[in-house]
């Protein structure tokens, strides 16, 4: 189990980690966050790059801020930014990982490249750099890397960003694929990522962790009492202020606001289903 115990992380005035406290058992965790959460810098901070301020994290027993090798010896990570590709095959990049996460018998590493860059289907383009990959195979071959060892923890930061709708559902199931014996971190802002795909989630908001459980969970504690309207967009202001304000979106020329309340809010409202998307903002608002 991955225990984390009060972490904070501050940068100048930005508490980035504000006391965050998870405990990650095997599976695949969802962490939904808005820009600037802190999603970054919890998972740099998993993946050994960054100590926090204060707090403790421990892999089965150990304390990996003071054993980080612990950590590194079974993690695949695939940051953000990837960043900088070298001008060599995607097949020999892996090889250069590979070896990097100390793998040595060149067999095995040729065995595990072989088989990784067929199920991430980019066998056909092994001999290309992946600085000529489009978005999508980019982050097919950042999941391949981080697969590289058979790591018991994988974390993914925002995997998903910036995929058109097919190469996102086909990271999607890769992540699903990756096996149930791994604890498996995706961060990410898509609220459906989380919803179709992660039985355990968090939401996270300005370094705090303000919901943990399954996406399910989340949605019950506010069934019953989601409330929408189409309204003029010139009441929107009005609108925000007057109720426990979700969000809204526009929608032909109208805007369709989506409140908080036990009771039917003004004329017009109707109470509606509710999806994983109003839980979010309910809890990211304070309003939960
Ligand atoms: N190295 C750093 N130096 C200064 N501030 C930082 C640093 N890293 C993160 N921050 C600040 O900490 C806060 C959290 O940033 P972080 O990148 O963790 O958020 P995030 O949830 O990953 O956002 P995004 O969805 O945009 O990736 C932000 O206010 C950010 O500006
Ligand atoms: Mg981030």
């Amino acid at each position: 189990m991955l225990s984390i115990q009060n972490i904070h992380k501050r940068f100048g005035d930005t508490h980035a980690m504000n006391n965050i406290s998870l405990d990650l058992k095997p599976g695949l965790f969802g962490l939904l966050g808005p820009n600037g959460a802190g999603k970054s810098t919890l998972m740099r901070t998993l993946a050994t790059l960054q100590k926090p301020d204060e707090g403790s994290i421990t892999y089965d027993g150990q304390d990996i801020v003071v054993n980080p090798d612990v950590m590194r010896s079974t993690l695949g990570y695939l940051p953000q930014d990837f960043g900088v590709y070298p001008r060599m095959s995607a097949k020999a990049l892996l090889d250069h990982i590979a070896v990097l996460k100390g793998i040595n018998n060149k067999k095995d590493r040729e065995e595990q490249i072989i088989s990784l860059l067929q199920n991430v289907n980019l066998l056909k383009h092994s001999s290309a750099s992946v600085a000529t990959y489009s978005g999508g195979m980019r982050q097919r071959f950042g999941i391949a890397q981080a697969l590289l060892g058979d790591p018991k923890i994988l974390i993914v930061d925002e995997p998903t960003a910036g995929l058109d709708p097919f190469e996102r559902q086909r990271f999607l199931d890769l992540l699903s694929e990756a096996g149930e014996d791994k604890i498996i971190i995706l961060s990410t802002h898509i609220v459906e990522d989380v919803r179709d795909l992660c039985p355990d989630m968090a939401i996270m908001g300005e370094g705090k962790i303000v919901a943990r459980g399954a996406p399910e969970t989340l949605i019950d504690k506010i069934r019953g009492k989601v409330w929408r309207k189409k309204i003029d967009k010139d009441m929107l202001d009005e609108t925000k202020t007057k109720h426990q304000f979700l969000s809204s979106r526009y929608l032909m020329g109208g805007v369709i606001v989506s409140v908080l309340a036990d009771t039917k809010p003004e004329a017009g409202f109707e109470k509606s289903d509710v999806i994983l998307e109003d839980a979010y903002f309910a809890h990211l608002n304070g309003l939960v």
